[in-house]
């Protein structure tokens, strides 16, 4: 039993409380025709409506079920269960930052200059701490099992994802100081599939089949058994 909730991870449910009120806020969004398809694509609406589904919901959620999933796959310890709060105050906090700063892009004000870049700069903090509370368990494992592996990729992918996002924020914001990022505004595509295609399947993909395979020894060991 103290093994048990040793493993246990005390900060999932407050992940997922918050990846709930981000989806209903991207739902109220929706139904108020602020975002596409009422709206143009890359609109403020619909960039705030597409960082609460992608950041404030699927990475929330996908973090908070890894935080909760990979000390068992690999019955070793997060690094830190504490961390794994600094994530998610990292990542919520640098989200609201991303959305006052989208809100305000192509306007006078100087808010999103700040808000954008410094928004996406902590949730790139939350992401790193994240990776390493999630990846030492991964790489201790022994052996490295195949779900394993997939969502280590997926980490690296999430990483290429928030930072393509990053250089994006500073080529929009503070364009005069980073003029070697500007070119990167072109690979948008790019950042959507690493973010889409790359992390969230391959990550939700890693956790089913880890899954479907604890289900498969269970049948096979009730059969044995029966
Ligand atoms: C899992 C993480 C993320 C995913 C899946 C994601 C996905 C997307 C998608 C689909 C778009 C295109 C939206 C449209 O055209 O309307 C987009 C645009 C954008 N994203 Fe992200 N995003 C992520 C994280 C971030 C982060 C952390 C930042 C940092 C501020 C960021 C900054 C941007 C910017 C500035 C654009 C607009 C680029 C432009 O107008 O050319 N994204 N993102």
């Amino acid at each position: 039993m103290m093994m048990m909730s040793s493993r246990l991870s005390r900060w999932t449910p407050l992940f997922f409380v918050c990846a709930l009120a981000n989806l209903l806020a991207a739902e109220g969004l929706i139904v108020a025709g602020l975002t596409w398809p009422t709206q143009a694509i890359s609109t403020p609406g619909t960039l705030v409506a597409v960082h609460l589904l992608t950041v404030g919901w699927l990475l929330l959620l996908m973090l908070g079920a890894l935080f909760q999933f990979v000390p068992v796959i690999t019955s070793k310890p997060l690094v830190s269960q504490r961390i794994a709060l600094v994530t998610l105050v990292a990542v919520q906090g640098g989200l609201i930052g991303m959305i006052c700063g989208f809100s305000r892009l192509g306007g006078e004000s100087s808010v999103h200059a700040v808000a954008l870049p410094t928004g996406g700069a902590a949730v790139l903090v939350g992401v790193l701490i994240a990776s390493w509370n999630i990846g030492v368990p991964l790489l201790r494992a022994r052996p490295m099992t195949l779900p394993g592996r997939m969502i280590l990729t997926a980490l690296a992918f999430l990483l290429v994802t928030v930072m393509l996002g990053l250089s994006f924020a500073l080529a929009l914001t503070v364009p005069a100081l980073t003029p070697d990022l500007a070119p990167l505004l072109a690979r948008v595509g790019d950042h959507a599939l690493a973010g889409l295609g790359g992390w969230f399947t391959l990550a939700a993909n890693g956790r089913q089949l880890q899954i479907a395979d604890d289900v498969h020894a269970r049948a096979r060991g009730a059969r044995h058994r029966g």
